[in-house]
């Protein structure tokens, strides 16, 4: 019987073998977490020296120079052939796809020469084709939002100058297309407003975007362009083709009505109908503000600019393009679906608001015919104001969602909202003219031209604006 410790079943040498052993995996692992933070900060810092960027520069190259993964993401915004169900950079002719945009849009630019918007890259190039520009006299306001020798320009002649100038004038100093200047300050890097407008307007509502989060910033930066606007022309303030937000009321679409009504504001004539009409452009921020998404906090920024990672470094990703063509980096980092759900998920949003739009469609080009048949009847224009009023309405609602990009998806309930109120007032119209025209004893409801391909529907256009000056044709 032993009294002593148990015996020994490893030797002695295993205690400190295992000490030295630890202590060397140890160390290797600080050396190796050492060398990737390292290798990190490198991929992080920039190839080259900074090189200092004077405050208007408005080449993107020169940006480039110092921040090469933003600049060569930024670069593929000149990709033009992707596409998507409703959406992509490829410029397709929505006045082959939509025949009767061409009558909503008749006596204006838009019934011309209408595509879907390419990538930033192309901004002066496409501005400068459209057939809306071709016309000798045109504001130099048009070269607000394509160019990063905007607030260049604006600082050398002044903001009101830059605005009344003829477009056309302007042209040998505007070359850069939209691009770093438009959204960041070059000594800091930061987010800013580089467009008076957009200040004006967040005054306009009693609010200081000084004042912006950096989170709304990552949207404010958008709104800078994609937003519904005007050209205001009043001598008594020295404005001319002043751009300015019609938000004082506020972003929605009654507010924004509110503020036309309030002002006789008219972009033209409908050439058919002869109703006072406000061509919306692009609501994207507005309509934006509405939906989930905004409500929840998320930027336009994080759908559209997402974070990539280039071996091991993470950045923004310049590629601003469809966040359909970019699932994974876009939404899959908050929804947890697969992509193709998410894909299949927003067609089907899409497809709804686009069904609706259809529809409101036709009611509003019905509306525009059945105003022509009164005044054919011999209508006076005093007893088919209210008609007319309801159908310039009509066709705000009914552009204010149809111009806003993303076909609904940005905030699907308002946009359905709205275009169900326009297809009721449309119809309102259709029964106003049908009553008239009982009065003018008439009683069968008018006939309408057919307008189911781009041509028809242009000759249907010419048949009622003959005899008009050369500026109402389409
Ligand atoms: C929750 C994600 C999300 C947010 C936030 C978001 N978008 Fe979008 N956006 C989309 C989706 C999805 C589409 C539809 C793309 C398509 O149909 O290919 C789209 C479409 C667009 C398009 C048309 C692109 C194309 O290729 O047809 C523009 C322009 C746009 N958004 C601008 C904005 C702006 C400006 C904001 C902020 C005010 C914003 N978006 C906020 C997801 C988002
Ligand atoms: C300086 C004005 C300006 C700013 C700022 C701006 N855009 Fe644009 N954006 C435009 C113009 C103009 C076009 C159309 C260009 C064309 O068709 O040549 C456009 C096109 C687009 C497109 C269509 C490209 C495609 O591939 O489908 C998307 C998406 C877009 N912008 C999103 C954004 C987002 C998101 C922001 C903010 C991060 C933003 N834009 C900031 C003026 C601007
Ligand atoms: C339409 C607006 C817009 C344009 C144009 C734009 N940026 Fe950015 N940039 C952003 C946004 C939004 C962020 C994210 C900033 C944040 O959240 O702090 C960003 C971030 C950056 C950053 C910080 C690092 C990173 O990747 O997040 C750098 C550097 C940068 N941009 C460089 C450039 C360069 C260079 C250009 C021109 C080639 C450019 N940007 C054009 C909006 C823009
Ligand atoms: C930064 C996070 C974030 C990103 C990025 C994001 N979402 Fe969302 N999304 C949300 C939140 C938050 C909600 C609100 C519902 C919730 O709380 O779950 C939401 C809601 C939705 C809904 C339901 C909408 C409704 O009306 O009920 C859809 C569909 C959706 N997102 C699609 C997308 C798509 C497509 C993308 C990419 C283009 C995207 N989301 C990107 C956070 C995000």
């Amino acid at each position: 019987m032993s009294d002593s410790a148990p015996a020994r079943s490893t030797p002695r040498w295993v205690g400190p073998a295992l000490f030295i052993l630890v202590a060397a995996v140890v160390a290797l692992l600080g050396l190796l977490a050492t060398s990737l933070q390292e290798r990190n900060a490198e991929a992080q810092r920039p190839s080259l020296v900074l090189q200092p960027i004077a405050e208007w520069e408005p080449d993107n190259a020169k940006w480039g120079a110092n921040y090469p993964r933003e600049y060569e993401s930024y670069a593929r915004t000149a990709l033009d052939t992707t596409k998507t169900k409703f959406g992509g950079a490829f410029p397709r002719d929505y006045l082959d796809e939509f025949p009767q945009l061409v009558v909503l849009f008749a006596g204006y630019g838009f019934s011309k020469d209408y595509l879907q918007a390419r990538g930033h890259a192309h901004a002066i190039e496409d501005a400068t084709n459209t057939k809306r520009i071709k016309v000798p006299v045109n504001a130099g306001t048009c070269w607000t939002c394509k160019s990063t020798d905007v607030p260049r320009m604006m600082a050398k002649i002044g903001v009101k100058e830059f605005y009344a100038a003829n477009w056309h004038d302007l042209k040998k100093d505007i070359t850069h297309p939209i691009g770093c200047q438009d959204c960041h300050d070059p000594a800091t890097m930061r987010l800013r407003i580089t467009r008076p407008a957009l200040r004006e307007a967040f005054q306009a509502m009693g609010r200081d975007i000084d004042k912006a989060t950096h989170q709304e910033m990552r949207s404010l930066v958008c709104a800078q362009c994609h937003v519904e606007y005007y050209f205001k022309t009043d001598p008594a303030e020295g404005k001319k083709n002043y751009l300015t937000f019609p938000w004082a009321n506020g972003t929605t679409v009654e507010a924004m009505l509110e503020y036309y009504d309030a002002m006789d504001f008219a972009d033209w004539t409908h050439a058919v109908s002869k109703t006072p009409i406000i061509k919306a452009q692009h609501p994207d921020y507005e309509v934006y503000s509405t939906g989930i998404h905004a409500y929840r906090g998320v930027s336009c920024a994080d759908c559209h600019m997402p974070y990539r990672t280039e071996g091991g470094v993470k950045f923004t990703d310049h590629h601003v393009r469809s966040p359909l063509l970019n699932i994974a980096n876009s939404c899959a980092v908050c929804h947890r679906w697969s992509e193709n759900d998410i894909k299949t998920r927003v067609e089907a949003i899409q497809t709804k608001v686009a069904n609706a739009r259809k529809a409101t469609e036709t009611a509003v080009v019905q509306a525009h015919f059945d105003v022509a048949a009164a005044m054919e009847a011999g209508a006076t224009d005093d007893e088919l104001a209210p008609a007319r009023k309801l159908l310039r309405h009509a066709q705000f609602r009914w552009d204010y969602v149809a111009a806003n990009n993303g076909m609904g998806f940005h905030s699907p309930q308002e946009c359905t909202r709205i275009l169900g109120e326009a297809a009721n007032e449309a119809q309102q119209v259709r029964i106003l003219i049908a009553r008239l025209l009982a009065t003018k004893g008439k009683t069968a409801a008018p006939s309408h031209p057919d307008w189911s391909t781009r041509d028809k529907a242009w000759a249907a256009v010419q048949a009622f604006v003959k005899g008009q000056p050369p500026k109402m044709l389409p």
